[in-house]
């Protein structure tokens, strides 16, 4: 039987419990299209202004060593008109039948506030992301790291009583006492939140460029969002510390480094109603939420479960048994791998033969040696010196680790 990946999210069905990030490749109708063909689960507007923009000045993001990718983007987006037109609704989400989310990020208040009345008015959109995290907009920082501000953002939008479902995208935080008081000022307004989405890009790091010795990006001396799998491990802790600290009426929504199914699998144990993809989204492309759920769903079918509520938030308290089962999963993985790099290792050049070869010639040495401190004399023309066996030992053995060595060093 097909497992089961679907979830809720603002009173919508979702059938896969992963999509995108309002973030790279979903500024325009073309590209939301992709993710809408794909198997995520919903789709997500860019964030919106009010008005169109074109962001921070280039080069404004950065992509390197597959650990973690920067950005100043600086919100380029068509304007909130074209993310709620019907036209772009249509084109978007074509006969998908899946949730059409959007999300804004306003210069200020009184934009924020006239986008979610604009956006409420309209059909075909499942629900409003609240953008309270980015680090790139010049000259205002991060609303969530201010929480009186933060708090009187959501009282004022409370005050509007939007029949639309409202999520908000929240910043990473870093220590305990700043997880209760995000949590505590969320918690303040939970009739008019349904989730929070954990997190944002790590903000205001540096990437530098070693050979012009400058910044890697322009905009804002080069401080940017950090994203992908460096911050993987932040988004899970920012995940586990809102569930367990925000009312059960709000979800919590993780993204933050995903790339696999298994990072997802990873996620939903801490408590994610839902997961969201960004920067492997960027890199990969729409095909990613392909490959990411199928991934789950093979994940899910190894271990048995049968569907995402069955394990969603039930991380298990670290313990000797997990750890010990764990250590056997992985020897037991090690083994398979040897054994499946010895199979491709071709007779002659490595594999089960020289071991034996080796094995003789070593034995023989042995039996040299013995007879030698007994104070027997050994002729050289009727054994092989003992450099030569040394080097016979020394070649075939680096022809049956070869490829190994060669693995490690790529690594
Ligand atoms: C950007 O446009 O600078 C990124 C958006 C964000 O981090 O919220």
């Amino acid at each position: 039987m097909p497992v089961d990946l679907s979830t809720t999210i603002c009173g919508q069905t979702l059938t896969t419990c992963v999509y995108n990030a309002s973030g790279p490749r979903t500024g325009s109708s073309d590209a939301l299209s992709k993710v809408a063909s794909s198997r995520s689960g919903a789709v997500l507007a860019k964030s919106a202004t009010v008005e169109e923009q074109t962001g921070n000045p280039l080069p404004r993001t950065f992509q390197a060593d597959g650990k973690g990718s920067l950005n100043s983007e600086g919100l380029p987006n068509k304007g909130i008109d074209y993310y709620i037109s019907q036209n772009t609704i249509e084109e978007s989400m074509g006969e998908s039948g899946k949730p059409y989310f959007v999300s804004i990020s306003g210069h200020n208040l009184a934009d924020n506030l006239d986008m979610l009345k604009k956006i409420d008015k309209v059909s075909g959109i499942s629900g409003v992301e609240l953008n309270l995290a980015c680090p790139n907009v010049i000259g205002h920082p991060i609303i969530a790291y201010d929480f009186e501000q933060m708090d009187s953002v959501l009282s004022a939008v409370a005050k509007l009583k939007l029949k639309k479902p409202l999520g908000v995208k929240m910043p990473p935080y870093f220590d305990g006492p700043h997880f209760e008081q995000a949590a505590k000022v969320l918690n303040k307004y939970k009739s008019s939140i349904s989730y929070a989405a954990s997190i944002n890009t790590v903000g205001n790091a540096l990437v530098i460029d070693t050979v012009a010795e400058m910044p890697a990006i322009n905009p804002k001396g080069g401080f940017g969002g950090l994203s992908g799998p460096a911050v993987k491990y932040t988004a899970l802790a920012n995940v586990k510390k809102m569930r367990d600290l925000l009312d059960e009426s709000i979800d919590v929504v993780g993204v933050g480094g995903v790339e696999t199914g298994e990072d997802v699998f990873q996620f939903l144990l801490c408590g994610a109603q839902a997961v969201q993809v960004g920067t492997k989204h960027w890199i990969e492309g729409a095909s990613c939420f392909d490959r990411i759920v199928g991934e789950l769903e093979v994940l899910m079918e190894e271990k048995g479960y049968k569907s995402v509520e069955e394990f969603r938030g039930k991380l298990k308290p670290w313990s000797k048994a997990g750890a010990s089962k764990s250590r056997a999963a992985k020897k037991k993985a090690g083994a398979g791998r040897s054994r499946a790099d010895q199979a491709k290792i071709p007779v002659g050049k490595g594999g089960i033969l020289p071991t034996m070869i080796v094995s003789f010639l070593l034995g023989l040495l042995l039996a040299t040696a013995a007879f030698s401190a007994l104070g027997g004399e050994v002729s050289m023309g009727g054994f092989v010196p003992f450099g030569s066996l040394l080097k016979i030992h020394d070649e075939l053995e680096g022809a049956r680790m070869g490829p190994r060595k060669k693995k490690v060093k790529e690594l």
